[in-house]
């Protein structure tokens, strides 16, 4: 500091001293009346706004991801995008602790390191700058926050777009101001500066802006929320068909499973029996049927353990269970599988075979099960799959799976069994047999009007 300046400087300050305010008592009692208006709006913002809070927390679901409060989000992100780096990337308090502290520490110190007696802006461009960059990567962090990190095809380009903008252009550019400051003198220093925040800022903006603009939508799962009682079981029921019927059987009482690989012979509690639902509260099944039992061979279903399953997908299991099972609940009235036949009328694959087949069969007779390579999914696979297909003939009453579901099971030349009972652990019931027999005679109509083009609905005669 030159002498001309001290001497401005302390003119300035003789002058406030005469004329101005005192900072005791007058710029304290104005500084503590703003405290106390803050601090009493804040009580009154508290007492009748207050803050929404979060659902109730729910130690059974494990699927909650906990996010941090949105003012770290840029924290948060930040951790995220320097894990990408290789090696380094692996440590993470240097990001999570060192990073931070060290900024913390060079704001503190920044008084001390820019020493000049100006205020007026222009004079200070290093803290201005450093600030600057700070505040935009705190800004545009924030706004990427939720954007995913992937390198597969779909998000490589985005997330190569957020390293730049959240990492390499911040760090470049404060290596850039600090090589400036030592190196350059005022004038062109302060120039240097300027660009290089000014470059810097506008780039993470940019970049950020088309992070935003080319992120990938991601894809809403589409969810099916069954309100009522009797949807809820329906629901349950059907999920409980398709995953777990193999090996618990459709009643739930098979206590040796049978037919399963790798599980034959393994024994098992009817999951129906008073033992099972009087020990276990809904949240225990809940957890058996998301995590399994592995070492037991109950293999876990629930999104969280890497199955099929949602959270409400298992409450719908878990309420069908109570409901069908549970001698304390009263199973609501729901309604039935299909519509039942008039004398005469021709069922549609539509309306009563899809049903059926979903209840008694997709278990096993979907992708990826043992089942001869005999899908049931679609009105197609029904009909000509399978390695003995064709397992259905339109009117042929000695077809395969008619023959199959009326318990006889098919042999080969020299009595070995090729094809037994279906589905193995149950019987159909007649109603539902007969649905089958009739279709298979009529000619498998596959809509509702091509069976009604076919019934032979026996009209009550009028006299
Ligand atoms: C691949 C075969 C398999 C499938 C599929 C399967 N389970 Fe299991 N489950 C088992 C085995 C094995 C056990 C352990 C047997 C035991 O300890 O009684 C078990 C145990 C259970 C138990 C605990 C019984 C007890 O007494 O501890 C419940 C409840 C249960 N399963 C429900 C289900 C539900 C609901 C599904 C469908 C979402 C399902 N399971 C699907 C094989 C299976
Ligand atoms: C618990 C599993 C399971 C269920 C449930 C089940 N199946 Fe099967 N199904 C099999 C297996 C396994 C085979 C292979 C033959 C065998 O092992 O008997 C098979 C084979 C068949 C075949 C012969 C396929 C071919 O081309 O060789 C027909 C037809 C069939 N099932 C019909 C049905 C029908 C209809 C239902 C529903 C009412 C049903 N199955 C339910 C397990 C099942």
């Amino acid at each position: 500091m030159n002498e001309e300046t001290k001497k401005k400087i302390n003119q300035k300050y003789e002058h406030k001293l005469a004329h101005g305010e005192r900072f005791w008592p007058d710029s304290l009692y104005k500084d503590a009346v703003v405290a106390l208006g803050i601090f009493l709006l804040l009580i009154l913002l508290a007492t009748f706004v207050g803050v929404p809070g979060e659902p109730k927390a729910d130690p059974s679901d494990a699927t909650y991801v906990p996010r941090p409060e949105w003012y770290f989000l840029f924290l948060f992100k930040f951790l995220a995008i320097y894990g990408q780096i290789p090696v380094l990337g692996r440590i993470e308090w240097i990001a999570a602790v060192l990073i931070p502290g060290i900024f913390l520490i060079v704001l503190t110190l920044l008084p001390f390191i820019e020493k000049k007696p100006d205020r007026h802006y222009s004079k200070r461009v290093l803290p201005i700058s450093v600030m600057g960059i700070f505040v935009v990567s705190v800004v545009t962090l924030t706004l990427i926050a939720d954007h995913p990190l992937k390198w597969d095809a779909q998000y490589r380009l985005t997330s190569l777009l957020q390293v730049i903008s959240g990492l390499i252009i911040p760090t470049a550019a404060y290596l850039l101001l600090f090589l400036f400051s030592f190196l350059l003198k005022d004038q062109r220093a302060s120039q240097g500066m300027v660009l290089t925040a000014g470059l810097s800022g506008v780039l993470m903006v940019g970049l950020t802006a088309s992070v935003l603009f080319l992120a990938p939508v991601p894809e809403v799962e589409e969810v099916f929320v069954a309100n009522t009682l009797p949807d809820r079981v329906v629901a349950g029921q059907d999920l409980y068909s398709i995953h777990c019927v193999e090996c618990h059987g459709d009643d739930g009482s098979v206590t040796v499973i049978e037919g399963v690989e790798g599980l034959d012979g393994t024994v098992t509690s009817p999951i129906s029996g008073m033992d099972v639902l009087y020990t276990f509260t809904d949240a225990t099944i809940a957890n058996i049927i998301t995590y399994g039992q592995q070492d037991l061979g109950m293999p876990p279903f629930g999104k969280a353990a890497g199955g099929e399953l949602s959270v409400s997908e298992i409450d719908y299991i878990v309420t069908f269970m109570r409901y069908s099972w549970d001698d304390r609940f009263e199973m609501p009235e729901i309604p039935e599988l299909f519509p039942p036949l008039a004398e005469g009328e021709v069922p549609s694959y539509e309306v009563h075979i899809a049903p059926i087949a979903k209840r008694f069969c997709i278990s096993c007779h979907r992708e990826g099960k043992d089942n001869n390579n005999y899908l049931m999914t679609s009105y197609d696979e029904i009909i000509h799959s399978g390695d003995s297909a064709p397992n259905l003939v339109a009117g042929d009453a000695e077809s395969i799976l008619l023959k199959v579901i009326q318990e006889q099971n098919i042999l080969d030349e020299n009595g070995e069994e090729i094809i037994g009972v279906m589905p193995p652990k149950s019987v159909l019931k007649p109603d539902v047999v007969d649905v089958w027999v009739r279709w298979v005679m009529a000619g498998m109509p596959e809509t509702v009007d091509g069976a009604a083009a076919l019934s032979d609905i026996v009209e009550p005669v009028e006299r």
